[in-house]
């Protein structure tokens, strides 16, 4: 349960102030034993014309402000503040039969039952390298699609291939005159980035390649068969290559439908906006403008009659909506793209279509290198993510390497290589996702791989360590406790953790509101910090007594199995032994 929520609520519903003002002002007081929450009332004192501790008093005095929650839930007036104790005893017993009870599936609900949520993500360009940047929007949009499925949406995961455009013309002409079968084979992608650079050298010199191009590029539209197949050719390959990337990262597409797709859509939408009386010539090219929003003209159809990006936008979209009626379609795309989604809703608003609103850019930031690592370049952001795993991985080998060395050698190499592999592919997705997505992200290698920072190493090392406690626990005949006896974890740092605990489903639902996967990130990390520190001061399979002993065990499974589901929520996996 979301204490902070209910009390909001309770309090909003007494005093007539709003629900979202009251849960900001709000305050996790300092000390634990200042209680658990405080409502500081100042903020009533001019409506209600009363001095604030009066307000508390009144508050204090009302039951209605645990309402929900009285059992376990109790309030008083602290001059003036209105302050919130939980009953430490019920709460354990509660909150930690729940989580063991519902196991790493902790945090699932039926909130958006019946809805069809489509999250875009990862639409990478056919026949060009998946770079560091891809990765951001792969990750992400895995993340945001694990949240909303989580909380029982109905989540449809596209990819919106770039696999249209006049670069394949240019392509097809490239393959015609320099392509080798071999290096297609080996690599599609690098043999298609090798000829497409070569078309445009060359094309400086020979002007009839750029016509020859055009030429393919509008044989292709119009369905002739040789240059479809060579199209169709570089399109599987690619996504060859591309689906291994997406193997390793443990990503899945339920969607191919990319921009070519589409195109032969674009007509009825082109139709439908003229009849809208909304397309307008400008210099030769069919707009759509948005003089009024301050905003520039999208176009629709470029002077030469070809469509172009937000034409095929625009047909997607509708497209979505007819198949899918969306609660939510949401675009994981870098914020250079901003503009072009702003533009894109803003013309299918002005066809009448009021299901725009629930079209939803989700943006990102960059990618950056701290200066002198091993990856960074001067372009910064062109480094390819295979490599950025591979390197990861073989840093992270290193390290479990001689960590379970200096315990006396206690993994094989096979092992090693399968934690690795978890572990590193898991520090480069946390380190993605566990800060605001709008903000930069400073890359480093000791940063990613710190077992004591807040990484995924440190969080699965967490989870394994816990794990291991399980184990040996269960070797001595120790089962961890259920039902009343787990009300003895009253103490400060086992209550601590717990209260981070409760914490866990909120933040799935608040991270799937704003579409921010490092709620959750901040929330496990939260409780990983709480945990270690009640660990490394109490005693767990030695503790005073028989009964303190199984339930500290139970508290142990409760914090794997959220450990557990939050990482599962950001596409990270956990390893029995570290
Ligand atoms: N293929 C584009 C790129 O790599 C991203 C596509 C974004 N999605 C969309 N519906 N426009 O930049």
């Amino acid at each position: 349960m979301d204490y902070k929520e209910l009390i909001a609520g309770n309090i909003s519903g007494i005093t007539g102030l709003e629900k979202e003002k009251v849960f900001e002002l709000i305050e996790i007081p300092p000390r634990l034993d200042m209680g658990d929450f405080a409502f500081p009332c100042f903020t009533l004192a001019k409506t209600l014309h009363k001095a604030p501790p009066l307000i508390a008093q009144d508050l204090a005095g009302n039951s209605a402000v645990t309402a929900g929650a009285e059992e376990e839930l109790s309030a008083a007036a602290v001059g003036p503040y209105l302050n919130f104790k939980l009953d430490r005893k019920v709460l354990a017993k509660d909150l930690i039969t729940a989580i063991r009870e519902a196991g790493d599936s902790y945090g699932t609900s039926k909130l958006g039952e019946g809805k069809n949520v489509i999250v875009e993500f990862s639409s990478p360009n056919i026949a060009k390298p998946f770079h560091v940047g891809h990765a951001f929007t792969t990750i992400l949009g895995d993340s945001i699609s694990n949240i909303y499925s989580k909380l029982g949406y109905n989540v449809i995961r596209f990819n919106h291939l770039g696999d249209y455009g006049t670069q394949f013309g240019k392509l097809i002409t490239a393959w015609r005159l320099w392509g080798d079968e071999k290096a297609m084979e080996t690599d599609a992608i690098e043999e298609l980035t090798r000829i497409y650079v070569k078309f445009h050298q060359e094309a400086k010199n020979d002007e009839s390649l750029e016509d020859t191009a055009r030429d393919n590029f509008r044989k292709l539209e119009e369905g002739n068969e040789e240059e479809v197949a060579l199209w169709k050719m570089f399109r599987d390959l690619s996504l060859e290559v591309f689906e291994k990337t997406y193997k390793r990262l443990g990503v899945k597409f339920d969607n191919y439908n990319g921009e070519s797709y589409y195109s032969s859509r674009i007509p009825a939408v082109v139709d439908l906006l003229k009849e809208k009386g909304l397309l307008e010539e400008s210099e030769g090219a069919q707009v759509v403008k948005f003089d009024e929003e301050g905003m520039p003209p999208c176009m629709i159809l470029k002077s030469d009659g070809t469509t172009i990006y937000a034409s095929r936008d625009l047909a997607a979209a509708i497209y979505r909506h007819d198949e899918f009626n969306f609660y939510r379609n949401i675009y994981v795309v870098g914020l250079p793209q901003q503009l072009h989604f702003r533009q894109v809703f803003g013309v299918l608003k002005k066809a009448g279509f009021d299901w725009a609103d629930n079209c939803i850019h989700v943006g990102f930031g960059l990618l950056k290198f701290k200066d002198g690592s091993a990856f960074s370049t001067r372009e910064g952001n062109i480094i390819k993510l295979d490599e950025l795993l591979e390197r990861t991985v073989e840093k992270t080998a290193e390290i479990i390497r001689k960590n379970a060395a200096e315990r006396g050698g206690d993994m094989t190499e096979e092992e090693i290589a399968k934690i690795s592999e978890v572990v590193g592919i898991g520090a480069v997705k946390y380190t993605y996702l566990k800060a605001g997505r709008e903000k930069d992200i400073l890359f480093d290698w000791d940063d990613m791989l710190d077992f004591e920072g807040d990484t995924a190493p440190y969080l699965i090392y967490t989870y394994a360590r816990t794990r291991s406690i399980l184990r040996k626990a269960d070797a001595e005949g120790l089962a961890p406790s259920e039902g009343d006896s787990l009300a003895c974890l009253t103490g400060d740092e086992e209550y601590a953790v717990i209260r981070s605990l409760t914490d866990f489903s909120s933040s799935v639902e608040r991270a799937a509101e704003s579409y921010e996967p490092f709620v959750i990130a901040r929330q496990i990390a939260l409780i990983a910090r709480n945990f270690n520190r009640f660990y490394n001061n109490s005693r767990i399979l030695n503790a005073e007594t028989e009964e303190l002993k199984t339930a500290r065990l139970a508290l142990c499974d409760a914090v794997c199995d959220v450990i557990k589901s939050g990482l599962g929520l950001l596409g990270i996996g956990v390893v029995e032994k570290m």
